[in-house]
């Protein structure tokens, strides 16, 4: 019976996979809120007004900007110069003054199933008190605080009492090593850290108070920490450097009113992967990035405040969680369901269960999840009702044409639009996307650049590809572009700034254009690996594995996976005349956890007696990476020796699965 669905469901899917183009379902297009071109052209027709209109209807400004966008210097441009806001009155006094405070913001579940309904007014009486009890301790504008904390309506309060103060945050996701914190609060010299006793994880519970403090005590810098009571698992507070959050915050004053900023205030800093072993500190200023979150908040997943119950599954500790759960939610006074737990837990329906117990309407997820829920099976969703679902997203990696269309019919029913939203933790906000009840979908495309936006795919000389493939690149400054990272001005320039000048950002990102002018979004050019949509460097994965004591060399690459987009695959060389074993290959994937976190795992590790390399020494990646893949090699004519290749060619055929 089952297996006869099933093939009902693939014939179905795979009579999908002809058609090219999905126009918006009628019925969504005729009640969207744009549904009409001329956004298009209106946008292009003059750009800067184009965003200087979304500033103002979408902000709410202490004072009006006297220059829409800066470009005397660039690549710093700035946006809204002389302008003044604030992000938190901007998240919440303003709706509670018009009367919402009572509206949930969000509907929070615990992985055991515990409910809590948050509103805006009570977002807003604790935030207002942590602010208090922030500055009590001496933490004022400028100040970086960091985050740890998982998924729980506290992370909420802790990055807008930072922004009620004017004290960037710096968060980190919750499976990151306490190493890796500690190394991003160093970088990042933060003044505190605001944490939390435990986490939950699919039923266990793990300290993150006790194991942060063993690699953070003698950093001191950090003169307060704040740990949010959640699974009341042991931990110690310093004398004169912890305290509580609840204490904390009762014993705070109730008001704090919200400092007009700088519209080029730092809001804040998120490190991310680069090419090198160290993260790049991407820094995020309020004017222009507030305006990038909530415009594509709005337009991009068509929201209403007043009628949608809005969900983004992301953490918050990764771009997309600060964008689409925090900022644009929030800025445009919707309702978000945030669940604690993971998509497994307790069941494989959690997340459909959830969009029917709150009613869903737009839900954005990652493509690694939804090739997740493809392989668990259609019989997960169904057991639900789905039909408050009206739009669907996705993000963080090319969404295979497959995984599209099983989002369109097991999901979607058929009637609603997807948005592939191509974007980047520099970008703020999403750049390239459909616009639902405009443009037609072709899946596995990002489609087109949004109104305002002017991206293009150019050669190795600069210029513009109209069709083909090539780099990708941004012709023209955005108001939620990264402004520079923190502390690291020439490596920002390097980075983005050098191949092309000034002027035009390199994503690092390989594009192809179709005939339609639609981009094709293949993969990065820089060794950044994306595993389920988590940006990795290769060299921050290598450095971890080298610094255990029996490595003395070590390659990564990524290798193409069918569940998590690219796996991590390390090529390593033993110290001596050490052998590799299965004991010593799970002490490795341990030893990297413990470095950088779990999701750093190398998913394969191959032992190697050498490492390819050109006659200057360096490694060749280049032919692991077509080894790994099992396709011809490339040019192996700079390689010092040759031999190195045959013997690893020789690994992977009795390796079996390679
Ligand atoms: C990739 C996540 C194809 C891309 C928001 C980008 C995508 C990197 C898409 C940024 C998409 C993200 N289609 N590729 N819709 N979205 N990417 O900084 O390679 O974690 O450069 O930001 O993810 O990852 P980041």
């Amino acid at each position: 019976m089952a297996t006869q669905e099933t093939s009902q469901l693939e014939r179905e899917l795979g009579e999908l996979l002809d058609v090219e183009r999905f126009a918006p379902p009628e019925s969504f297009r005729s009640g969207a809120l744009w549904n009409d071109p001329k956004v298009y052209e209106e946008a292009e027709a003059d750009w800067q007004g184009w965003w200087a209109r979304q500033a103002e209807e979408l902000l709410d400004w202490a004072q009006p900007w006297d220059t829409v966008m800066d470009d005397s210097d660039p690549p710093f441009y700035k946006w809204f110069a002389g302008g003044k806001l604030n992000a938190s009155h901007n998240c919440l006094d303003r709706h509670v003054a018009a009367g919402r405070g009572d509206r949930v913001a969000f509907h929070w579940r615990g992985e055991e199933g515990e409910e809590r309904d948050v509103t805006y007014a009570d977002l807003l009486r604790d935030v207002q008190k942590l602010a208090n009890a922030l500055k009590d301790r001496g933490i004022g504008s400028g100040d970086v605080v960091g985050i740890f904390l998982p998924m729980i309506p506290e992370v909420v309060v802790a990055m807008l009492a930072c922004a009620r103060i004017g004290a960037p945050h710096n968060v980190v996701f919750g499976g990151f090593s306490p190493e890796s914190v500690r190394e991003r609060m160093e970088f990042s010299d933060a003044k505190a850290l605001i944490t939390v006793d435990g986490a939950r994880r699919k039923g266990k519970t793990a300290p993150i108070k006790s194991a942060v403090d063993e690699v953070m005590g003698d950093l001191e810098t950090i003169e307060t920490i704040v740990v949010v009571r959640h699974t009341g698992v042991d931990c110690e507070l310093r004398e004169g450097r912890d305290v509580w959050y609840h204490e904390a915050l009762e014993a705070a004053d109730d008001e704090c009113p919200a400092e007009p900023l700088d519209a080029e205030h730092p809001l804040y800093i998120l490190y991310t992967s680069g090419s090198t072993a160290k993260p790049k500190g991407i820094l995020h200023t309020t004017g222009g990035y507030l305006t990038g979150a909530a415009y594509t908040q709005r337009y991009v997943f068509d929201l209403r405040p007043d009628e949608d119950v809005w969900w983004c599954s992301a953490d918050v500790g990764w771009v997309t969680g600060h964008s689409y759960i925090v900022y644009g939610p929030l800025l445009n006074g919707a309702t978000s369901v945030m669940y604690e737990g993971a998509p497994d837990y307790p069941d494989k329906d959690v997340w459909w269960s959830l969009c029917d117990r709150y009613d869903v309407t737009l839900f954005y997820t990652a493509p690694t999840a939804i090739r997740a829920c493809m392989k668990w099976g259609p019989q997960y969703p169904e057991r639900h009702d789905l039909s408050s679902l009206r739009l669907l997203g996705s993000v963080g990696e090319p969404i295979n044409p497959k995984a599209w269309l099983w989002y369109w019919k097991v999901i979607g029913g058929g009637r609603c639009p997807i948005v592939d939203t191509w974007w980047q933790t520099e970008t703020g906000s999403i750049l390239i996307s459909p616009l639902p009840g405009i443009t037609e979908a072709k899946p596995g495309s990002a489609t087109v650049p949004l109104p305002g936006i002017d991206a293009a795919v150019v050669d190795e000389d600069g210029q513009e590809i109209g069709e083909g493939q090539g780099l990708l690149v941004l012709r023209r400054p955005w108001p939620s572009m990264l402004r520079t990272l923190y502390r690291e001005d020439e490596r920002f320039v390097e980075t983005y700034f050098s191949k092309f000048g000034p002027r035009t950002y390199l994503v690092g990102d390989a594009a192809r254009r179709d005939s339609d002018g639609y981009f094709w979004v293949v993969g990065r050019i820089d060794d950044v690996i994306n595993v389920s949509g988590h940006r990795l460097s290769t060299a921050e994965v290598e450095s971890a594995i080298v610094s255990h004591g029996k490595v003395a060399e070590a390659a990564v690459i990524g290798q193409a996976d069918e569940d998590t987009g690219q796996a991590i695959c390390a090529f390593v060389t033993l110290e001596g005349d050490l052998e590799g074993t299965g004991d010593l290959e799970s002490e490795l994937r341990e030893h990297v956890a413990k470095r950088i976190g779990k999701l750093a795992r190398p998913k394969r590790v191959i032992w190697t007696a050498d490492l390819p390399k050109t006659r200057s020494g360096k490694i060749m990646r280049r032919l692991l990476r077509d080894i790994a893949e099992g396709r011809e090699l490339g040019d192996v004519t700079t390689l010092r020796d040759p031999g190195v290749m045959k013997d690893l060619e020789g690994k992977f055929a009795s390796d079996g699965d390679g």
